[in-house]
C-alpha cells in the first residue's frame, strides 16, 4: 500500500509529480504487480487517431495479480462474500484460496467447450459468484469477456453477442429479483436463435427452474466444473491485449462496445480503489452495483482483488424484503466502505427513517455515490443518516469508457462540498471548454468537460469499429477527449458534474442513448416518428419523456385520441378513450421493454401531430427538453422551425 495518499498535502504533490512525470508517476505504481515480463516503453499515444497503449511490450496476467499473488499471504482471507437476495439465506464466503480453484476450474471448463486466448465470451448472468468467478477465468484463459446485464431484453442480448461475433454464453436457468424470479434461459433461448456464432452454452443452476437444455450445445455448469482441474497456468498476455468489452449508450445508433486492455486497466483500478476508499486490509467493502455495469467490473470485481480486499456482492435489490435491506446488510456484514448510486439513496430516503432507524451502521468509515449527479438533498440524507456525520461522501466521477474513478474526493483526504465531485486524481488532467473547444481557463467557469493527456484506464477503441470511437470521444474538440458531461469548475478549483450535454440519458444511473429508445418506440405499428428526451425525476434522477406521431389512420378509426389534453373534445365515452390511450401506452412500453430493457420504458408518453424540427429536419430537442422540464417560460429562439405551430401544441397536451 505504498502507493496510499494520506494527506491533503501529499495529494497536492504527487497530484503535481503526476502531471509534470506521467511516466515516471505511473511506472511507479506498475512496479508494484506481478510481471512475466516488464514493459520497455510507458505510453505511446495520439488522440487524433486515436492510439493509446501503456506499459508497452509488458507482459502479464491480470488474474495473477488479482489471485496468485495473494495466496501465500492472504489464501484465507475472504476474497468475496455473498449475499443473496433471500435475506435468510446463508451468506457464502469464498476465500483468496477457493476463488483462486474456481477460476482455474472454470478457465478449464472454458477450455474445454472450445474457447482460446482472443475469443469474446459473453456472460450473462445473476448476482452470483459464478460470475466473477467467469470473468475471471476468461481473464485467466484470454478470452475477451463481454458482461450483459440480465435486466436486458433477448433482442439486447442478441445485438451484442452479434456485435462482437461471441463464441460462448455463460447464463443460468434463473434469477431472483425481489420477489420476482426471472427465466434467464428461456431469454437466451430467445436470443440464441439469431447468434450463429454462439457454439457452447453454459448453464449455472440458481432458481431450479424448469428449462430446455439444447443437446450438443448447452451444457450445465456443476457438471462441466466437476471434471475440472483446479490448476490453470494463467495465459501470458500482451498489456495492450483486450481484457474485456463493455456495452454502452451513446448519442448515436447502437450502443457500442467500449474495449478495456489488460495492464492499464489493472493499474488504474487498483490505484484508485486503493486511495478513493482508503482501502484497509480489515475491509468489507461493498459496491451496490451489478457486475453487467462499469462499476460492478471495477470496483466489485478487479479493484477490489487487485489490492486483495475483501469484496461484497449483493443478488438483491435495496427494497427487498423492506426498504431497510442496505442497512441491515451493513449490519450483519460489518461493512466498512459502502458505495452506491443516487438513485438508491433518494429511492430509500424516500421510504423515510424509520427503515434506517433499527440499525447501528457503527461499522462504516467512507461512503461513496456513482452514476450521476447526487442531488444536495440526497447527499445530506446520506452523509447524516447513513454515514451519521462521520463518514466522508465519496462522489466520485467517472465513465464506462474511463475503466475507473477520475474525478473524486480521496476520502479523509480531500474535503468535501455537497454535491461536488471535487478534484481530479493523480494522473487526471481535467480541462473545460466552450463550445468551439477554447479552454476555459482559471475558477468559476462552466463548460465541456474534457481530458487532455491519456491515463492508463482510459477507452482504447469501441469493438470492431474504431471510426466510431474517434468520432465519439476524440473528433469533437482537436486533442482532447469528450466526456460528454457539463461540468462546473468553481472558486476552490473544485469541479461539480452537470450532466450529459448529448442525447444520452441517465436514468437511475442507466445510460440510454435517446436514438435507441426512439428506435424501440418506432417498432409500434402505429407510431410514426417519436422523439424522447429526459426530464428531471425525483428518484430516477431523469426519467424519460416520449413524444410520438402516431398513423393518421389509428387516430380517425379512434384507436388513439390526439386530443388527450381536451376534455369533451370527442363524442366517444370518456372512459373509453382514456382506456386507448392507456392501452397504447403499455403497448410502447412493453415493446421497449422488448426490445431494450424495462429501464429504458417512458415514464411519460404524449401523442403529438408534428415535433419540433429545423428546416434541414432535425429535431430541436432543446425545446422538447424545456417542454419536458415544464419550464416554457424561455423556449429560445424557435423562428428557425419548419412549422413554429407544433411548439403551442405540443405545450398545451404536455403532461
Ligand atoms: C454520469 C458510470 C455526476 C456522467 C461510472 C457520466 C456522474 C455517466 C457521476 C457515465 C457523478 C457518473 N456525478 N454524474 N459522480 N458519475 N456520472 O458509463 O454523466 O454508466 O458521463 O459510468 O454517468 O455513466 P457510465
Amino acid at each position: 500500500m505504498q502507493h496510499k495518499i494520506t494527506s491533503f498535502q501529499q495529494y497536492v504533490e504527487t497530484y503535481k509529480k503526476s502531471v509534470e512525470n506521467p511516466e515516471q508517476f505511473w511506472n511507479e505504481i506498475a512496479e508494484s504487480f506481478q510481471w512475466k515480463q516488464k514493459w520497455n516503453q510507458t505510453l505511446e499515444w495520439n488522440f487524433e487517431e486515436p492510439t493509446i497503449k501503456w506499459f508497452l511490450n509488458g507482459k502479464l496476467n491480470i488474474t495473477e495479480n488479482c489471485l496468485d499473488r495473494h495466496l501465500a499471504e492472504n489464501g484465507n482471507k475472504p476474497a468475496i462474500i455473498w449475499e443473496s437476495n433471500d435475506s435468510n439465506e446463508p451468506n457464502r464466503t469464498i476465500t483468496y484460496f477457493e476463488l483462486h480453484a474456481e477460476v482455474c476450474r472454470f478457465a478449464n471448463v472454458l477450455q474445454n467447450n472450445g474457447i482460446e486466448k482472443g475469443d469474446r465470451v459473453c456472460l450473462y448472468m445473476p448476482m452470483v459468484p459464478e460470475l466473477a468467478i467467469a470473468v475471471l477465468a476468461c481473464a485467466r484463459i484470454g478470452a475477451v469477456h463481454s458482461v450483459v446485464f440480465a435486466g436486458f431484453s433477448a433482442q439486447s442480448l442478441s445485438d451484442r453477442i452479434n456485435d462482437s461475433a461471441c463464441k460462448l454464453l455463460v447464463t443460468a436457468d434463473g434469477l431472483y429479483r425481489g420477489n420476482k424470479t426471472v427465466g434467464l434461459k428461456e431469454i437466451c433461448d430467445e436470443a440464441l436463435q439469431s447468434t450463429p456464432s454462439i457454439q457452447k452454452v453454459i448453464v449455472y443452476k440458481r432458481t431450479n427452474q424448469d428449462i430446455k437444455m439444447q443437446l450438443g450445445r448447452d451444457v450445465w455448469w456443476h457438471s462441466e466444473m466437476h471434471k475440472a482441474a483446479a490448476h490453470f497456468d494463467a495465459v501470458e498476455m500482451d498489456s495492450e491485449d483486450p481484457l474485456f468489452i463493455l456495452y454502452t449508450s451513446g448519442s448515436t445508433g447502437k450502443p457500442k462496445g467500449v474495449l478495456h486492455t489488460c495492464a492499464g486497466y489493472m493499474v488504474y483500478t487498483y490505484y484508485t480503489f486503493l486511495n478513493v476508499f482508503q482501502y484497509e486490509a480489515d475491509d468489507i467493502f461493498w459496491c451496490t452495483a451489478d457486475i453487467g455495469w462499469i462499476t460492478g467490473h471495477s470496483y466489485i470485481v478487479y479493484g477490489p482483488l487487485l489490492n486483495g480486499a475483501t469484496t461484497v456482492m449483493f443478488e438483491g435489490i435495496p427494497t427487498y424484503p423492506d426498504a431497510g435491506r442496505f442497512w441491515s446488510t451493513i449490519d450483519k456484514l460489518q461493512v466498512t466502505k459502502f458505495y452506491t448510486a443516487p438513485t438508491a439513496i433518494r429511492s430509500l430516503m424516500a421510504s423515510g427513517l424509520d427503515f434506517v432507524k433499527p440499525y447501528k451502521l457503527d461499522s462504516l468509515k467512507v461512503i461513496g455515490s456513482v452514476g450521476e449527479p447526487i442531488n444536495e438533498e440526497a447527499w445530506f440524507w446520506y452523509h447524516d443518516h447513513i454515514g451519521k456525520e462521520k463518514c466522508p461522501v465519496v462522489d466520485t466521477w467517472w465513465q464506462t469508457e474511463t475503466g475507473g474513478i477520475m474525478i473524486s474526493p480521496i476520502a479523509f483526504v480531500t474535503p468535501t462540498k455537497p454535491t461536488f465531485a471535487t478534484l481530479p486524481l493523480p494522473g487526471v488532467q481535467p480541462i473545460l471548454v466552450d463550445n468551439e473547444g477554447n479552454e476555459l481557463e482559471g475558477n468559476n467557469v462552466e463548460g465541456l468537460l474534457c481530458m487532455k493527456f491519456p491515463w492508463p484506464g482510459i477507452i482504447r477503441t469501441t469493438y470492431g469499429d474504431h471510426e466510431r470511437c474517434k468520432q465519439a470521444y476524440f473528433s469533437t474538440f482537436k486533442n482532447l477527449y469528450f466526456t460528454g458531461d457539463g461540468c462546473k469548475r468553481d472558486e476552490d478549483g473544485y469541479y461539480r458534474i452537470i450532466g450529459r450535454v448529448d442525447d444520452v440519458m441517465n436514468v437511475s444511473g442507466h445510460r440510454l442513448g435517446t436514438a435507441e429508445v426512439e428506435n424501440a418506440i418506432n417498432e409500434h405499428p402505429n407510431v410514426i416518428e417519436s422523439a424522447v428526451v429526459g426530464y428531471p425525476h425525483d428518484i430516477k434522477g431523469q426519467g424519460i419523456y416520449a413524444f410520438v406521431i402516431v398513423d393518421k389512420e389509428s387516430i380517425e378509426k379512434g384507436i388513439i385520441d390526439t386530443d388527450a389534453a381536451l376534455p369533451n373534445s370527442v363524442e366517444n365515452d370518456d372512459s373509453l378513450r382514456l382506456l386507448n390511450i392507456t392501452s397504447f401506452e403499455n403497448e410502447v412500453k412493453n415493446i421497449v421493454s422488448k426490445i431494450i430493457s424495462p429501464i429504458a420504458k417512458p415514464d411519460k408518453i404524449q401523442i403529438v401531430s408534428g415535433l419540433p424540427k429545423t428546416r434541414s429536419g432535425k429535431i430541436m430537442r432543446r425545446i422538447l427538453r424545456k417542454i419536458a422540464e415544464g419550464d416554457v417560460s424561455n423556449l429560445g429562439d424557435i423562428t428557425t422551425l419548419l412549422d413554429p405551430s407544433v411548439v403551442d401544441e405540443i405545450i398545451k397536451g404536455s403532461k
